[in-house]
């Protein structure tokens, strides 16, 4: 059970850093469990979370070595910092800057032979959905995608993501069977899981896990989350 916490663009260097102080304190029940600060965040969170098992991700990463992309880090960037994995095509990326399933596919492949660990994100839209093309949508993305121990999928319908309109557990559990059975590896569900709702969706049979925006922001309902990913 992985429970990651995407901060998306929130928390500077200070916040980050009394954050990370909290939950090394915090009971976190018996997950695995990650943060993904912003970049700027990345080395203060490595720092105080040093000797817990608490793995700091970054939320995107570009495929080269180095070069000429100006506004882009590097695998090599991330692991200097001691950054352990990434997430790589969230659906804000895939909207808002013009991210494709073809540069996914190289951000994934490029960060998984840097050695990272990758949370690559999938899900349709509302339209998308109600169209009944949902299963063709994540057939399409995950298609780019190769089986790997050090890859995991979050299905991320983004109809639920920051909207307070959570997948039923049943409609979650129908969707990562479908991803399961497209590409064998665990799949988190993400988009407004709360310490409410956490619970019955960890319990269905095929989610392995959460990745967790809005609620991650805060130590005491983070925690509760992972800690109902424990009991489950
Ligand atoms: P949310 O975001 O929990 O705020 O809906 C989830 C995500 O975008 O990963």
């Amino acid at each position: 059970m992985l429970i990651a916490g995407n901060w998306k663009m929130f928390k500077g260097v200070a916040e980050a850093a009394s954050f990370c102080h909290e939950l090394r304190e915090a009971d976190l029940g018996d997950v695995d469990v990650v943060v993904c600060p912003p970049y700027t965040a990345l080395a203060t969170a490595v720092q105080v979370l040093a000797g817990t098992d608490i793995g700091v991700f970054a939320q995107n990463v570009h495929w080269e070595d180095e070069g000429a992309f100006t506004g882009e880090v590097s695998n090599a960037m991330l692991r200097e910092l001691g950054v352990y994995g990434t997430i790589v095509g969230h659906s804000e990326r895939r909207q808002y800057f013009c991210e494709t399933d073809e540069t996914v596919a190289r951000r994934v492949e490029g960060a998984l032979a840097a050695g990272l660990h990758v949370i690559a994100c999938v899900g349709e839209t509302e339209a998308e959905r109600e169209a009944g093309e949902t299963e063709a949508v994540l057939r399409r993305q995950v298609s780019v995608l190769e089986p790997d121990e050090s890859l995991v999928i979050a299905y991320e319908p983004v109809w639920a993501i920051g909207t307070g309109r959570t997948a039923t557990p049943e409609l979650a559990q129908e969707a990562h069977a479908f991803v399961k059975s497209l590409l064998d590896l665990p799949v988190l569900y993400g988009g407004s899981v709360k310490p409410e709702n956490a619970a019955d969706l960890l319990a269905q049979p095929d989610v392995d896990g959460a990745l967790v925006g809005g609620a991650s922001l805060d130590v005491d309902s983070f925690a509760a989350i992972c800690r109902a990913g424990s009991r489950s």
